[in-house]
């Protein structure tokens, strides 16, 4: 199978695993990654999921080229499904945190921008390339850049088409962090143990309050916070937050 979902506790590790192909997406991939990120999203034991590939060469090559039919795309009839089935259509709460272990072009930048954070192996690079190819960013890449980086920073990326190191990226805050490549999935276990620890239910409204409300007005992005936070107010793991501060112990959160 060229996806794999491991469990550790309430994280779900899923590797793209296509190494000979540089983790390039094709037909069966997307399969893989709509198989796991469904279950994800539907599994009450999971609360958070890293998206990494095998190998240390690529995170992904983006699409196949090799399987891409230019003149299918171009077919008034054809519906492109979504982009590695992550980057349109799809929505959880739960975070995502992409580890990229190395190149991430095309629509392997496009899946770590599908991400909620992201950690980078310090030789990593990233970058848009289609335009070197004379296709543009289909899986929300020109929508997705933009509302990343600074504006000028993603037009140099979506018309030059050239990668930037990990290094810029983190300047630009396009990544997390960048780390030794040898420790990046240790390094990202942290980051997703620390966000596990937390209230999940306060974790996804979070979430939600950002993705609903960023690119909305203020009046209505505070509004949308007032309800999400009124609403954690009744779980019972607010509750348990509290109760927990006041024992001097750690809580120990349902998602309930
Ligand atoms: N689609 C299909 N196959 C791909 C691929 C892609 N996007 N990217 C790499 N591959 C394949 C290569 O064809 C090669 O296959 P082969 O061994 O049968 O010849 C294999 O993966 C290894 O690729 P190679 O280029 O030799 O590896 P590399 O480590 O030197 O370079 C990349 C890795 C990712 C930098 C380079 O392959 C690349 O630039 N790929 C294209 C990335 C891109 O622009 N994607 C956007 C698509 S719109």
């Amino acid at each position: 199978m060229p996806v794999t979902v491991v469990r550790e506790g309430h994280i779900r590790i899923v590797t793209i695993d296509r190494p000979e192909a540089r983790n390039a997406i094709n037909r069966e991939t997307r399969a893989g990654l709509e198989a796991a990120f469904t279950e994800f999203a539907s599994d009450a034991d999971a609360w958070l999921a890293v998206l990494t590939a095998a190998g240390d060469k690529a995170f992904s090559a983006g699409a196949d080229l090799k399987e891409m039919d230019p003149a299918q795309r171009a077919d008034p009839n054809y519906v492109a499904p979504p982009f590695g089935f992550i980057t349109r259509d799809f929505h959880t709460d739960k975070p995502i945190i992409a580890a990229i272990n190395g190149a991430a072009l095309g629509g392997g930048l496009e899946l770590a921008l599908a991400c909620d954070l992201r950690v980078a192996a310090d030789h990593a690079v990233l970058g848009l390339t289609e335009a070197k190819w004379a296709l543009l960013p289909g899986g929300g890449g020109t929508q997705r850049l933009v509302r990343s980086i600074p504006r000028a920073v993603a037009m140099e990326m979506l018309m030059t088409g050239a990668p930037i190191t990990a290094g810029r990226a983190y300047e630009v805050g396009l990544v997390n962090a960048v780390v030794p490549s040898a420790e990046l999935m240790e390094r990202t276990m942290e980051l997703a143990q620390t966000i596990v620890n937390n209230g999940p239910l306060a974790v996804r409204a979070a979430k939600r309050a950002v993705d609903e409300g960023a690119d909305g007005s203020l009046a209505e992005g505070l509004q949308l916070e007032q309800r999400l936070s009124k609403a954690l107010f009744s779980t019972h793991d607010a509750a348990e937050g509290a109760r927990a501060f006041a024992e001097k112990r750690p809580p120990a959160f349902t998602a309930n």
